[in-house]
């Protein structure tokens, strides 16, 4: 038995353990084919059938509609920043953008040489503190670009905000709450998600587009980044990468036993409620995002500058990271734009995990004189 790890990374992070050790037979032997996973063609009969299920478990718990594709690609979310624009935006178009975090501004960046980039709402000169809700949207916008969930600053969108445009439509990074949660699909054309937080692995990013919006850029897309080429070849247009598709395929199955996202969304809900009531109850630490705001997967908290005086913070910090390393909690360092600290409690962090977080918390309150 290995020591359990309570692994609080905001990417890559946490999987189910069924997963992990389905990946590791299939290191070895993949469905007693008698070859590892990672040596298979994905032109084999086994490697197919599993993209086919790995799309249809994708369909399933996220209630894709049917006129939407779905995609396994590379290059990360940060590729989906170009390739997006690129696939939707003519050259003479524009696109709304909404600059809530690190993502989404480098989202908008990567824009900008493929149309005009409205900024329709930031919040950076409060520090990402909040969502900007009153966005200003241009009227003729083709899309809307959102991140649902801001894996930095710790924010999520609990509706997301819909596109002035009667015809624009919402293109969605889910790459930190993907799976956490039910889709509305009404008005989005397209989400994209790295999938080293919720899906799986790093190595396989998840793009679902609806089809009747490709093939209006104007412009000549080289294969690679066309969404059409790989919707033709099914993924498969290169050597996609198979073994993180299957992390992700045994990540998927465990949430389907689990009862599917609407089930996954009352155990993150109860998760984030409780160490967020005791980020609000313990003197000694405090949250730093608008309550309306607070994302139930990334929840960043400082230490009270009351409490802890700026010049004894460095050390304090270090401190309470060695005390909860000293218990087995990992990476609880806050992003280095932000400081304190940040748990990331994607859907694979045990609620156990939350509980271990929330005594750490008090008995280094306690241990510090903070009652
Ligand atoms: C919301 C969001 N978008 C995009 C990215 C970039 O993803 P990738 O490293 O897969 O390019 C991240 C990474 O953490 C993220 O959290």
């Amino acid at each position: 038995m290995r020591k359990t790890i309570y692994n609080f990374s905001a990417g890559p992070s946490m999987l189910p353990e069924s997963a992990l050790q389905a990946a590791s037979v299939a290191c070895i032997d993949f469905k007693n084919t008698g070859m590892s996973l990672m040596t298979m063609s994905h032109r084999t009969k086994p490697v197919m059938e599993m993209f086919a299920e790995t799309e249809s478990l994708i369909r399933d718990l996220l209630a894709v509609p049917a006129n939407f594709k779905v995609m396994f690609l590379g290059g990360g979310a940060s590729l989906q920043f170009a390739m997006a624009p690129m696939n939707l935006l003519p050259q003479d178009g524009i696109a709304d953008y909404t600059d809530t975090g690190e993502w989404g501004a480098k989202a908008a960046k990567e824009a900008k040489a493929f149309g005009k980039i409205n900024i329709a709402g930031s919040s950076k000169e409060a520090s990402y503190i909040f969502l900007p809700k009153e966005l200003k949207q241009t009227a003729d916008a083709v899309y809307l670009h959102l991140t649902s969930n801001n894996t930095v600053f710790g924010s999520q969108w609990k509706t997301l905000p819909t596109p002035v445009n009667a015809n624009g439509y919402q293109v969605v990074d889910m790459s930190s709450d993907i799976f956490s949660r039910p889709i509305d699909w009404t008005r989005i054309g397209m989400i994209y998600a790295g999938a080293q937080k919720n899906a799986g692995p790093a190595g396989v990013t998840l793009v679902i587009v609806r089809e009747d919006i490709l093939g209006k850029s104007g412009r000549t897309i080289p294969s690679m980044l066309d969404y059409a080429v790989h919707i033709k070849a099914e993924s498969m247009f290169n050597t996609p990468p198979v073994f993180p598709v299957y992390v992700m395929n045994e990540t998927l199955k465990w949430l389907k036993n689990l009862g599917g996202v609407a089930a996954m969304q009352v155990i993150n809900e109860r998760k984030a409620s409780k160490l967020y009531a005791e980020i609000d109850r313990n003197r000694m630490f405090c949250g730093t995002v608008k309550t309306e705001d607070r994302s139930i997967m990334n929840l960043v908290f400082i230490f009270d500058p009351k409490v802890v005086p700026a010049e004894a913070k460095e050390a304090k910090e270090k401190e309470f990271l060695a005390f909860c390393k000293a218990r087995s909690m990992e990476t609880l360092a806050g992003h280095r734009i932000v400081g304190g600290f940040r748990a990331s409690i994607y859907n694979a962090m045990p609620e156990a995990g939350v509980d271990a977080l929330i005594t750490a918390m008090q008995d280094f309150a306690k241990q510090n004189g903070v009652g």
